[in-house]
């Protein structure tokens, strides 16, 4: 399986903070965002990653990950000219994919919870094994702002809706989807919205109508923030910092989990931290090398 992340976009829903900035590069508490998503990606042992990216931003992307070697992975990088939606990413990352399953995540979503890579290696075994696509819900209070998916009484799927006026429930479908190497061609027949842009939810509606869809619901364990808006940006960075505090524990510190993964040695972990040391981050990599 590869990884693509998502991480272009407007991020007009935080200006004017990102009139000049990707939100990618913005902090949640210590650590850009796109940390979260990337590292979600390592602990689940994926070392091929395609970072869709705004033209402007290749430079900056290229400085803080270069090719990822440095951390035993590979990443590579895909231009998206205009925001036209998540679906196109799929197409846009054909090449990369070749043969292969995908796991897909947006680059703004931040996940926490016991068991989480435990129930994504769940998803990503059903994708190996039979195919069609895997995708988690969440209950929000505010679920217009998502894809919303509705249940039948026996808990099967009935339907999908993008950002939905009047949602059929409260479950919104998370950044993290795992398909098989359909979803390209899926992706490609999609036919733009009222807003005018690819949506991802629309893959996961031809999913649905071909009876390959599973939903997962995260149940209260988990915590899910997409760091779009200012609220929930400021929220996920509030929860993080929290978290890290209470626990003394890292989340999503892509250098812990590639010494973890072993893809890294300890003199390479140290060198990493060099540079850092000043921070309570780098203190940590040093304290882990120890
Ligand atoms: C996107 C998807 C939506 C999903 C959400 C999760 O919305 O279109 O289906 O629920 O991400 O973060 P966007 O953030 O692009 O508005």
């Amino acid at each position: 399986m590869k990884a693509v992340i998502l991480a272009g976009g407007s991020g007009t829903r935080l200006y004017p903070v990102t009139v000049a900035i990707n939100k990618h590069f913005l902090p949640i508490y210590n650590k850009p965002m796109i940390y979260y998503p990337l590292s979600l990606i390592m602990l689940l042992g994926i070392r091929d990653i395609l970072l869709i990216i705004n033209p402007e931003d290749l430079v900056i992307f290229q400085k803080l990950f270069k090719d990822g070697s440095h951390l035993g992975i590979n990443i590579k990088y895909k231009i998206q000219e205009r925001p036209n939606g998540l679906a196109e990413g799929l197409i846009l990352a054909e090449d990369f994919i070749g043969n292969d399953n995908i796991c897909y995540m947006l680059g703004d979503n931040i996940f926490f919870g016991h068991d989480l890579v435990k129930i994504m290696n769940e998803a990503r075994y059903e994708i190996e094994k039979s195919g069609g696509a895997y995708v988690f819900g969440y209950y929000v209070k505010d679920p217009e702002r998502f894809g919303v998916v509705e249940f039948d009484d026996k808990g099967n799927v009935i339907s999908l809706e993008e950002k939905p006026k009047k949602p059929k429930s409260n479950y919104a479908v998370v950044g993290m989807y795992f398909y098989d190497n359909e979803a390209v061609q899926i992706a490609k027949n999609v036919k733009p919205s009222e807003r005018g842009e690819l949506e991802i939810t629309s893959v996961n509606e031809e999913y649905l109508r071909r009876g390959r869809l599973k939903v997962k619901l995260l149940g209260r364990g988990f915590a899910w923030f997409d760091a779009g808006t200012h609220d929930s940006f400021l929220e996920a960075g509030e929860f993080v910092a929290t978290i890290e505090k209470k626990t003394g524990l890292m989340i999503g510190c892509i250098e812990e989990i590639a010494y973890r993964n072993g893809w890294i040695d300890k003199e390479k972990l140290l060198e990493l931290a060099k540079p850092l040391a000043k921070t309570e981050y780098g203190k940590y990599l040093i304290e882990l090398a120890k």
